[in-house]
């Protein structure tokens, strides 16, 4: 190793571009790892392999967003247990069960749409020690619970208005031993100014500009599922009086659509979520009307597009009188938006293991497994875990440079994620009664076709503890 004295001084400076779930949870996941790995047996569990600890380079985290705040309107996302772990691990479980929603047992019941008879009731993960558990949560909500310690603890350095619109890798001579800090990343941005890294995390989402950058051809592309979505937010008290279910997890299917709503801020309030398909697969329009089809183009994909209440109204006439409540309390102009997921990617890391990709930038989903946040989560999780063995020097040949540690968050995440990834396409054409099989049958023979696939569908997200993968595959002998 040539690491001068200089060198070692200097910080290893880690850009954020991002400052959504994904940024945000890496940057606390860096800070956490980091300054945990020195002390083997944290836990019980030596997260600094081998038992090795060098004296460590210092780092520094900046969080790059580019909207004027980090709080973002948005409505629910589903932290799902397996997530929902490594937040308690990370020391926000107390936060998390404050802001979370209960499903009291049930992820979801499917029912018919015309009257809500219950078409099958999926069970949710069981609750595990320590109140760890599934979250659904207000995404603002787990913002603010995210920058709350990442100011509490120093984590990292936020700055806002700050739009990535470029990264260039200076030195790429693309070997050697980076840990000296040989090559760095410089970034433009929108505003005119510039900085410097020795690591870029592109966490700037599914339109990501970093991934755009590195990724070429059929592989960097954005596509259609034809669905939009509704979504907003009710009180459940207004519900409440006279709500015929014991829970607040239902899904209501109709042919080509589907209603959804669950709990988050404690059960105070339900997350609406009302999807329909426009266009099948291959641009064929639902009804061929050619009013629906010029109604289509002008949706957006933005987060932040809405829409009049007529709409929803219109589209779910004939949804059981539970839904048309719902509707009802909705705001006059719900939020509406296109939904779009990515093609898969081959590679998450580019120049040299110095850019890397997290979250919806490495890998886009259509939200129909509930699961984007969570991915995003253990992407976060890993990356910490794995850039604090190649910071300690560990002595684990899997991180002697910065790009074999690259590698290895992507060998580690990337299959997962394009397994979740691929699933939750086929979710979303199943709730709608849509998938290849299900569009020879009748409203009535689809449902034991969605009953039988739904059962077991969760459970490879869930029960995976990202955590105890990670030390498996640490300790695989290499393949030589
Ligand atoms: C405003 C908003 C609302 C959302 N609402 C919902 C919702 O209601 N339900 C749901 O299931 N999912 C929602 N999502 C998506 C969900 O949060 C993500 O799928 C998931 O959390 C994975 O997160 P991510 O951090 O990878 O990406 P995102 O959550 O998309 O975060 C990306 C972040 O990067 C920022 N960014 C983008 N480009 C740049 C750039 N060039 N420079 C700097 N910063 C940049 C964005 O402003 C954003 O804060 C929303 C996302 C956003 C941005
Ligand atoms: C990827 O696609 C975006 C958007 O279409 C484009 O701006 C960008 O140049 C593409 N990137 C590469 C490397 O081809």
């Amino acid at each position: 190793m040539s690491n001068s004295q200089e060198e070692r001084s200097e910080p290893f400076r880690i850009a954020i571009i991002g400052g959504g779930i994904g940024g945000l949870f890496c940057a606390l996941s860096i800070h956490h790892h980091h300054h945990h790995s020195t002390m083997p047996g944290q836990d019980g569990d030596d997260v600094n392999g081998n038992g090795h600890s060098k004296s460590k380079r210092t780092i520094q985290i900046d969080v790059y967003e580019q909207a004027p705040q980090y709080r973002e309107i948005g409505a629910g996302v589903g932290i799902g247990i397996n997530a929902a772990r490594l937040l308690h691990r990370l020391g926000l479980g107390p936060g998390l069960v404050q802001i979370a929603g209960q499903r009291q047992g049930t992820w979801f019941a499917f029912r018919r749409h015309e009257d809500s008879a219950e078409i099958v009731s999926v069970p949710d993960a069981e609750a595990e020690p320590g109140d760890v558990r599934q979250s659904p949560c207000a995404r603002s909500d787990l913002l603010e619970l995210f920058l709350a310690a990442i100011r509490e603890r120093g984590a990292a350095a936020l700055h806002t208005e700050k739009a990535c619109a470029g990264v260039s890798v200076l030195n790429a001579d693309g070997d050697g031993d980076e840990r000296g800090g040989g090559g760095r990343v410089h970034l433009q941005f929108r505003d005119g100014t510039t900085a410097t890294a020795d690591l870029v995390a592109g966490c700037d989402g599914v339109h990501s500009v970093v991934r755009d950058q590195f990724v070429t051809g059929a592989n960097n592309k954005s596509v259609e599922s034809g669905m939009i979505a509704y979504r907003g937010i009710v009180p459940t008290a207004a519900l409440a009086p006279g709500w015929p279910f014991a829970h607040w997890s239902n899904i209501w299917v109709g042919k080509h659509r589907h209603f959804l709503s669950y709990p988050i801020t404690g059960n105070a309030q339900l997350n609406i979520v009302a999807f329909v398909t426009k266009r099948l697969g291959g641009g064929r329009l639902i009804g061929d009307r050619e009013d629906e089809a010029n109604k289509y183009k002008n949706i957006r994909e933005s987060w932040s597009s809405l829409c009049d209440r007529d709409e929803v109204v219109a589209d779910f006439a004939g949804f059981d009188e539970p839904v048309q409540r719902i509707i009802g309390l909705m705001d006059e102009r719900p939020g509406r938006w296109r939904i779009n997921d990515h093609e898969p990617l081959a590679r998450w890391h580019f120049a040299g293991g110095r850019v890397v990709l997290v979250g919806d930038a490495a890998h886009a989903m259509l939200p129909h497994m509930g699961a984007g946040a969570g991915q995003s989560v253990e992407d976060g999780w890993i990356l910490g875990r794995a850039l604090s063995e190649h910071l300690g020097g560990s002595s684990n040949e899997k991180f002697q440079s910065l790009e074999s540690t690259m590698q290895f968050y992507q060998d580690l995440r990337l299959p997962r994620a394009q397994k979740v990834q691929a699933a939750s396409r086929v979710s979303g054409n199943l709730y709608e009664l849509q998938t290849e099989e299900m569009s020879r049958l009748s409203y009535e023979d689809s449902l034991p076709v969605l009953a039988e696939s739904l059962r077991e569908r969760m459970k490879f997200v869930w029960s995976e503890d990202i955590d105890d993968s990670y030390s498996r595959m640490r300790d695989e002998e290499a393949v030589r």
